[in-house]
Formats: structure tokens, C-alpha cells, sequence
């Protein structure tokens, strides 16, 4: 065959308007293909169709690149989201040189938070005509967002930006809409994220980029009697295969918290015990993904078949096989190994029989929450080499998908006995978290693997991967007790948990602790009493989850406060208002002492509860539809409250320096992974810069580099702003003194506009001097914050079919630092929550086996599903927060589900104790309380 032949059968694919050098492998996938020529803004998240990050161009029609042969682009032009400016001919019409017009949307209404599926729906959004956005719902079915829960995606694409939101705002100040310093780079596909690295970073090719694979237990529990790895290195480009006889014998917890013990040591990196399907049993590492995939079939093991233990139920029951019986309790930290208990927690103050012996009306009942996916659109992932030997002079390097890189950077270095400072964690941004990247699932295999090789390893996991093998939120099952009096006095609260663990006790004890804390804590009870367990099963490990286990409390509480209300016939939001905590009460869970560093630093929590319930009255008052008597109409309301950082020390450190052009480097520890953090530290920074000559824009933010500041705890518990923040505005407020007292002395002006700084950089560099400081801060003490939600719902009566007509939540957040960003992590927080609430749950069959394992199996909410709801601030400036801010973006997870039962319970007077509420269970909970319509006519058969 002729070249030309060759060159007529496979003409070049055109990438952006230029001819590929390379053709596709057979079987190639489209975005492998576009992503090898170095179109990295085309994203993975789920290579199965679903999710609609891969969207590229092919001849001008959006296709999912996951599931589009590269051969069928042959002699075709396929566009990226790098190429679709010049590919539009209106391009250069966006608000910057360069930009598509929806790309100009897309940043004018800063229609995304951690932006990884932001190139999908730019270039989906991209191709609409006019009737296409006249119907959003169906023409973005196919492309998910997991951050933003579509309000903002939807003013993008339509163009209906705040026109408060000036593009670029004065100075970027607290309380300005001042947008994310990465946005242009986020809709022009710019942005890296982990796996973004060019040829130049990590090197491909021969000796270059290896890729890893893991060879995962089908069984619940099981014992490895050998492991075969021969077969495997018979593939060829099969590296190598690790096992547990090539791992360290160390145990430890894969949560990562500040206080090591706050997390049992259950885990090996590679164990000869399996305890879930999906546990991680050997890595095989290939020059390719497909040679270490091939290796993983071919590696062979021999199983000892264990009975394993599927529910907390089962795991309680005497006798029942033990998860991690071979532990000593206090060398690992496992409350009762033979038990399957990792941690419990029996606690009272007062007298909880005689508080519900006085009430007028007792409720009791039991209330059970789901496992719940994070689906973060990035899955976990993580890049390692080796710079010279780590143990001489050398650095362990590992660029990982994380929340938390000081605390992997600490992980790392104890589990391979290096020194902490020869090892180095950085990320890109991060695609997405909410929890789930709180854990080493990747970073220490990875690290191993590139100790093992001294070459550059990935580890990709797959969407599958994410479900089996993961994390989920912890199941909870709670017993409510509460009793209260006519005059609206509650006077007993009483919780029996059990959480459901899994098989490894990664944020089991903190989740339960959490859990037990702030939904009990919010009512002012003279007696309460607190039993719970956290309890392990051979099935996937929980672990940290928004919210960090109040969600599920708060359901069970918050339905059986409206149980109470309806009860003694007082108004649900009227009873909270008598027996919610007010400034100043103690905020006692069921100890006797308060936890002594939590204090009101402001309070809101009746300024939200105003706001929800003038918002359901003007909803009430508008509403115009005429639903017709099949449909049942009902509000409900639940409010919650959150400590705004977690207990028991959070650290944050910044560096800030003058550079010498007049701008300002600001290096923060805590990563941005969609919580919008970036955005609040460099407005705190330019607050505090006032009458520098600094705006925001002059900021140069770097950030999660182990390698740039001193430790960080990390990106958890909300404590972005008001911890890391804290360092921050620390850093800014010493750089402001020492600018004016360099100023004074060097007989300089103070600027009087942006940019102005110049001369005094100038002077400072012609005398040496170098102008920085830095600041810290250590999370103590700690403030509250409150969300109060609110639905009206409609119910079919015949369907068990769901609407919501009004959706309102307010928050108090203090003084809201970036009132659009913040709105959208309240409205992102709603639309996660309704998911849990109405469709989402991890389903584990009798093998322990996930059975949802891909994204279309798993209800993430699409566009058509989430409801826009009214999002209203509280007035409050915190005294402990930085210029009085508080942190909002797990919290607003928190009192959705049970204000959606609540309304189910008003328009249906059923009391649904059970999550996801499906339209199944709605329908059956009807059927059996007789609500149903007569069956009508089937039109086939009538
Ligand atoms: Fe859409 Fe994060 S912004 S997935």
C-alpha cells in the first residue's frame, strides 16, 4: 500500500484547524486522541457518555469525544474548546480579545465553580440556536454540573448575568461580585487541573509517563492465599506488579485530619485481607493504560471466601463475622474490634425519661439515610516522580486531585519513612470535591509505584472506580425520642444512631461525632441524651461527605420538630422559633459543658427564619398555577446549624510579597477545588491593600504547593474563608504597615490609584529591601452558622409525582464576602442536597457488590431537575470571621431533605422516614395510606 493509498484512506483529522501529526490507534476513543495532541480543555468525566465534559466539535456538531471513535473524525474538522473562538466567525465578541461569545457568557455571569465542566457546556451551549435556548432542560440533558446546580450555568447560556455584577469591579473588595481570577482561563480551557501536564512537566514517551491500574477484590471479604503476577508481565508493556510483599507494612487511616488519631490505623496500602469489593489488591504498572489494564486481567489470585457482614444491623449481632478483629483497640484506635465498632458515644444532660414523662406529646420514630456520591467531576487522580533520590537530597513529587496536599505530603512521608520536606504535594485545580478528596486513595500508590520505578506513574481512577471503590456518606439509621409541651417548651431530645461505616473507618468516628453535635445543639432542651455507634460492614468505606454527617441527622431532627409542632397544633417555623438556640444560650449536644471555643461570633438564625418565611408567604401569595385536585399542595421548613470550623486546631498559612512590577504575590496553603476560595483570599488581600494602589486584579494568587508555605490543614469544613482566610487577611494587613512605613521612611507617596505601587516597589528593589510578610491562623475559636429552607411542593395523588413550586433558602453567612459567588455555593449546595434528598443512592446488593456503578444508573440532578430557588442573606458581621465573614459552603447541604419531607408531610400527612424521597416510595406511601386515586381506564384494554 502507497502512502498516498494510507493518506487517502485515513485523511488527517483537523484539530482546531490544523491537520493532527499523529493518527488515531485503533479503537480510540476521540478525547484520548484530542487530549495526546494536547487539547487538555477536553475533559474525563465519566468516558461512558454520561456526564458531557468530553463535548468537542465534530464538522461543527457537538459530540461526547468519550464514546466517538477517533477514526470516524478522519478528514473531518473537530473543534476544542481552545479552537472554538476562531472557529465561530463572531468570534472576538466576548467581553476579552479571543473569547466565543458564550465564552464571554460563560465569564460574564461566572457560570461555574470548580469549572471542570465548563469546556462541555460552553461548547454544547455554543451550538444553540434560539429554540434551542428556549429550552434548556432538554438541550443540556447532556452535560452534568455538579457545582453550581445549574442557575448560574443557566444565566450563562442565556446571557442573563447580574446587571449589578460589574465586569470588573472597583477593587475587588469585601462584599464586591469580583470573579474568580482563573475564569478566563476556565472558559477558554486553559485552566490545568491534575492530569493537564504537558510533555515539558512530566515527560512521555520512553522512560516517561507509566500508567497504573489496580487489580480490585470481587469479593466482600476474603483472605489472599498467593497472588500470580507472572501472567502479567507476560503483556507486553507490563512495568511491573506490586502486591503487598512490595508495600510497607503500615497501618493508618486513609481520612486525613489534622490530629492523625482522630482516624482509626485500619488500612494497609495493600492488605492480605480484602474487606469490600473493589479493596485494592495489587497495581499493575504499563507503558500504556491499555498494557496495565491487560496486566490486570492476566494477574491471577487465589481467594480464601470469608462470610462477610453487609449491614450495621448484622454487624452489631452477636457473633457476626469482625470486619478488622485481628486489630488491638488501642493500637489502632478501633473502639471494640470484636464489636465491629470503631467509635461510640453515650452521652446525657438532664433527665431525658422524666422530660418526655412531662410532655404533652411524645414523638418517636425511626429515620434512615442512604449512601450518597460525591460524583465530584473530576475523579480522583494523582501524577508521581521522583526528582533525584528522596532519600538523599531528592524529592518525592506527587501532583494529586486533593483537598488536603499537607496532610497527603505528611501521609506519604510517614508511610515511606522519608523526611516530610523530601516530599512534595501540589495541585492543579480541582475538580470538584465536596468531601471526597479528604482521603490518600491514589497519592500513595502512585508514590509507590514511582519509588519502585523512578519514573513519572499516573493513576487515573475510572467513574466505576469512584462508586466501588471510594468513598460515599455514611448511612446513618437514627431513633428520635422528643417530647414537648403545649406552651411550645421542648423538653426532651433524645438520638440512638448507628452509622454505617464500611469496611474501613476512614472519618467514621468524626462523622458520628458531627453528626451528633450541632442538629441537637441548635435547640435549647434542658434534657437530651446522645447513644450512637459508628459501626463497620464489609462494604465500601464512607467517608467525609458535605455536611460531615448533619445531613442526616438534622432529617430525623428537623421531621420530628415538625412532628412535635403538629402535635401540640403550633405553627412549624413558630415552634422553632421558641425553642432554637438564641445568642447566648449554651449550645449544648447532650454533654453538660459546652464545647468552650465555639461562641456566637454573630448571630442570624432568627433573621433566616424571617426571610424563609416572608419568602414562602410572597410565593404563597403569586402563585398562579391551577394545579386541579389530583395535585396536593404543601410547605415545609427546616432550618440547621454549623460550627464554622471543625474542632481541635485548623491551620493556615500565607505569604505575601510586593513584586517588582508594583503587583502582589500571594501564596495561600488551601486548595480551590470549586469552593471559590481563590476568589475570597485575593478580595481579603485587597481589602486589606486599600489605598496601596492594589485592586484585586493586581493580585498574583498561587496556592496547595507544599513547597510554598508552611502547613495547611487543608480545604475542609468550610474553612476556606474563615480559617485560611484568616491567615491571609493577617499577611495583607502586616504588607499594608510595612508598604507605609516604607513609604514614610523612603519619603514616598502613598499611591492614589490601582497600579501605583510601582514606584514604591521600585525604591524598595533599588535599596534591597524586600517588602512581605505573612500570616496564620489557627482555627480557634470557632463561630456557628445557620440555614433555614423552606419548599412548597405539589404531590400527584394518583402518581406520586413531585413538584417543587417554591424552593427558598437563607443563609447566615456574615458579611458575604462575594454575594454571587456565595449564592452559588448555596444554590450548589441545594441542588447536591436535592439529589440525596430526591433520587441519589449507592446500591450495594447481597455480594456487597455496587451495583450503580456508572453515572446513568446514579441519578445526578440534570438541568431539568433542579428547581431555581430564592436565596437570601442574613444582615450579620461575625466577630471571628476575617471582616466578619463566615463560612457557607457545605451548610447549605443541611436542611433540604427534611424540609422537602416536611412539605411532603403537609400536602400528603404522610410522615416519609426513609431517603431518597423517590417518586416509587411517594407513590407506595400513598397507596398504603389510601391516597391514591381510583385506577383509571387502561386505554389499551378499556
Ligand atoms: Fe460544573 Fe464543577 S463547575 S462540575
Amino acid at each position: 500500500m502507497t502512502d498516498e493509498n494510507t493518506a487517502a484512506e485515513h485523511p488527517a483529522i483537523e484539530v482546531n484547524g490544523v491537520p493532527a501529526a499523529a493518527a488515531p490507534r485503533p479503537g480510540q476513543c476521540l478525547r484520548t486522541f484530542l487530549r495526546e495532541q494536547g487539547a487538555l480543555g477536553v475533559k474525563k468525566g465519566c468516558d461512558a457518555g454520561d456526564c458531557g465534559a468530553c463535548t468537542v466539535h465534530v464538522d461543527g456538531l457537538p459530540v461526547h469525544s468519550c464514546i466517538y471513535p477517533a477514526m470516524r473524525a478522519e478528514g473531518r474538522a473537530v473543534t476544542t474548546i481552545e479552537g472554538l473562538a476562531a472557529a465561530c466567525p463572531g468570534h472576538g465578541r466576548g467581553p476579552g480579545e479571543g473569547l466565543h461569545p458564550m465564552q464571554g457568557r460563560f465569564l460574564d455571569a461566572q457560570g461555574f465553580q470548580c469549572g471542570f465542566c465548563t469546556a462541555g457546556m460552553v461548547m454544547t451551549a455554543a451550538t444553540f440556536d434560539d429554540a434551542q435556548l428556549a429550552d434548556l432542560p432538554r438541550n443540556l440533558k447532556g452535560n452534568l454540573c455538579r457545582c453550581t446546580g445549574y442557575a448560574a450555568i443557566g444565566r450563562a447560556v442565556l446571557g442573563s448575568a447580574d446587571a449589578t455584577a460589574p465586569a470588573r469591579p472597583d477593587r475587588g473588595a469585601v462584599g464586591e461580585d469580583v470573579p474568580a481570577p482563573a475564569g478566563r482561563r476556565i472558559v477558554t480551557g486553559a485552566e490545568r487541573y491534575t492530569l493537564d501536564v504537558t510533555d515539558a512537566e512530566v515527560p512521555r514517551g520512553a522512560a516517561g509517563l507509566a500508567h497504573l491500574k489496580l487489580v480490585r477484590s470481587p469479593h466482600a471479604h476474603a483472605r489472599i492465599r498467593s497472588i500470580d503476577a507472572a501472567p502479567a508481565f507476560a503483556v507486553p508493556g507490563v512495568l511491573a506488579v506490586l502486591t503487598h510483599e512490595d508495600a510497607p507494612d503500615v497501618l493508618y487511616s486513609t481520612a486525613q485530619h489534622e490530629l492523625e488519631t482522630d482516624d482509626p490505623a485500619d488500612t494497609r496500602l495493600f492488605d492480605t485481607t480484602v474487606r469490600f469489593v473493589g479493596q485494592r489488591v495489587a497495581a499493575v504498572v504499563g507503558e500504556t493504560v491499555a498494557a496495565a489494564e491487560a496486566g490486570v486481567r492476566a494477574v491471577v489470585v487465589d481467594y480464601e471466601v470469608l462470610p462477610p457482614v453487609l449491614t450495621a444491623g448484622a454487624a452489631l449481632a452477636p457473633g457476626a463475622p469482625l470486619v478488622h478483629g485481628d486489630k488491638d483497640a488501642a493500637a489502632s484506635g478501633i473502639a471494640d474490634p470484636a464489636r465491629n465498632t470503631v467509635a461510640e458515644l453515650h452521652s446525657e444532660v438532664g433527665d431525658v425519661e422524666a422530660g418526655l414523662a412531662g410532655a404533652d406529646v411524645v414523638y418517636e420514630n425511626t429515620f434512615r439515610t442512604q449512601r450518597v456520591q460525591h460524583v465530584a467531576l473530576e475523579t480522583h487522580c494523582a501524577i508521581a516522580w521522583t526528582e533525584g533520590d528522596p532519600r538523599d537530597g531528592g524529592a518525592l513529587v506527587v501532583r494529586s486531585s486533593t483537598q488536603v496536599p499537607f496532610l497527603v505530603q505528611r501521609s506519604l512521608a510517614r508511610l515511606f519513612g522519608l523526611a516530610r520536606e523530601r516530599v512534595r504535594v501540589v495541585t492543579g485545580r480541582v475538580g470538584g470535591g465536596f468531601g471526597g478528596k479528604q482521603e490518600v486513595l491514589t497519592e500513595d500508590v502512585a508514590a509507590l509505584a514511582a519509588l519502585r520505578l523512578g519514573r513519572p506513574v499516573q493513576l487515573e481512577l475510572t467513574r466505576a472506580e469512584q462508586f466501588q471503590a471510594t468513598t460515599t456518606r455514611h448511612p446513618f439509621e437514627i431513633r428520635v425520642r422528643a417530647g414537648a409541651r403545649r406552651d411550645g417548651t421542648l423538653t426532651a431530645l433524645a438520638l440512638d444512631v448507628v452509622t454505617d461505616t464500611g469496611a474501613y473507618g476512614n472519618h467514621g468516628p468524626g462523622v458520628m461525632f458531627h453528626g451528633c453535635n450541632e442538629s441537637v445543639s441548635v435547640y435549647r432542651c434542658a434534657n437530651k441524651r446522645i447513644d450512637a455507634r459508628a459501626v463497620y460492614t464489609h462494604t465500601v468505606p464512607a467517608g467525609a461527605f458535605r455536611g460531615y454527617g448533619l445531613s442526616q441527622t438534622v432529617f430525623a431532627v428537623e421531621s420530628a420538630i415538625d412532628e412535635l409542632a403538629a402535635g401540640i397544633g403550633m405553627d412549624p417555623l413558630q415552634f422553632r422559633r421558641r425553642t432554637m438556640v438564641r445568642r447566648g444560650d449554651p449550645m449544648i449536644a447532650s454533654h453538660a459543658e459546652p464545647e468552650e471555643d465555639v461562641l456566637y461570633g454573630s448571630y442570624g438564625l432568627d433573621q433566616c427564619v424571617d426571610l424563609v418565611t416572608k419568602a414562602l408567604r410572597r410565593g404563597r401569595a403569586r402563585e398562579t398555577r391551577e394545579l386541579g385536585p389530583d395535585w396536593l399542595v404543601g410547605e415545609g421548613t427546616a432550618l440547621s446549624m454549623i460550627d464554622t470550623v471543625p474542632p481541635r486546631g485548623h491551620h493556615a498559612h500565607s505569604r505575601i510579597a510586593v513584586l517588582a512590577d508594583g503587583r502582589v504575590a500571594l501564596d495561600v496553603g488551601t486548595a480551590e477545588f470549586g469552593n471559590g476560595t481563590s476568589t475570597v483570599h485575593v478580595q481579603l488581600a485587597a481589602t486589606a491593600l486599600a489605598g496601596l494602589g492594589i485592586a484585586a486584579a493586581d493580585i498574583v494568587l498561587r496556592n496547595a504547593d507544599t513547597a510554598l508555605t508552611d502547613h495547611d490543614t487543608g480545604a475542609f469544613g468550610s474553612t476556606g474563608t474563615v480559617v485560611a482566610g484568616k491567615a491571609t487577611l493577617a499577611a495583607a494587613e502586616e504588607l499594608a504597615r510595612r508598604i507605609r512605613a516604607f513609604a514614610a521612611e523612603a519619603r514616598l507617596p502613598l499611591p492614589a490609584r490601582d497600579g501605583g505601587l510601582v514606584a514604591i516597589a521600585a525604591e524598595a528593589s533599588r535599596r534591597g529591601v524586600v517588602l512581605e510578610a505573612e500570616g496564620r491562623w489557627g482555627g480557634t475559636p470557632r463561630s456557628v452558622a445557620f440555614n433555614v429552607h423552606g419548599f412548597r411542593v405539589a404531590v400527584h395523588r394518583g402518581t406520586g409525582e413531585l413538584q417543587i413550586l417554591q424552593s427558598v433558602q437563607a443563609a447566615d453567612a456574615g458579611v458575604v464576602v462575594n454575594p454571587r459567588q456565595c449564592r452559588g455555593q448555596v444554590e450548589g449546595g441545594i441542588a447536591q442536597a436535592l439529589g440525596a434528598a430526591l433520587w441519589e443512592n449507592v446500591r450495594i446488593d447481597g455480594t456487597g457488590r455496587v451495583t450503580t456503578d456508572i453515572l446513568r444508573q446514579y441519578h445526578v440532578p440534570t438541568f431539568a431537575d433542579v428547581p431555581r430557588s430564592e436565596v437570601y442573606f442574613a444582615q450579620t458581621a461575625d466577630a471571628l470571621g476575617p471582616f466578619g465573614a463566615k463560612s457557607m459552603s457545605e451548610s447549605p447541604f443541611n436542611p433540604v431533605a427534611p424540609a422537602l419531607a416536611n412539605a411532603l408531610r403537609a400536602a400528603t400527612g404522610i410522615r416519609f422516614t426513609e431517603l431518597p424521597l423517590t417518586r416509587d416510595r411517594i407513590y407506595l406511601a400513598l397507596r398504603e395510606a389510601g391516597r391514591p386515586l381510583p385506577a383509571r381506564p387502561d386505554p389499551v384494554t378499556a
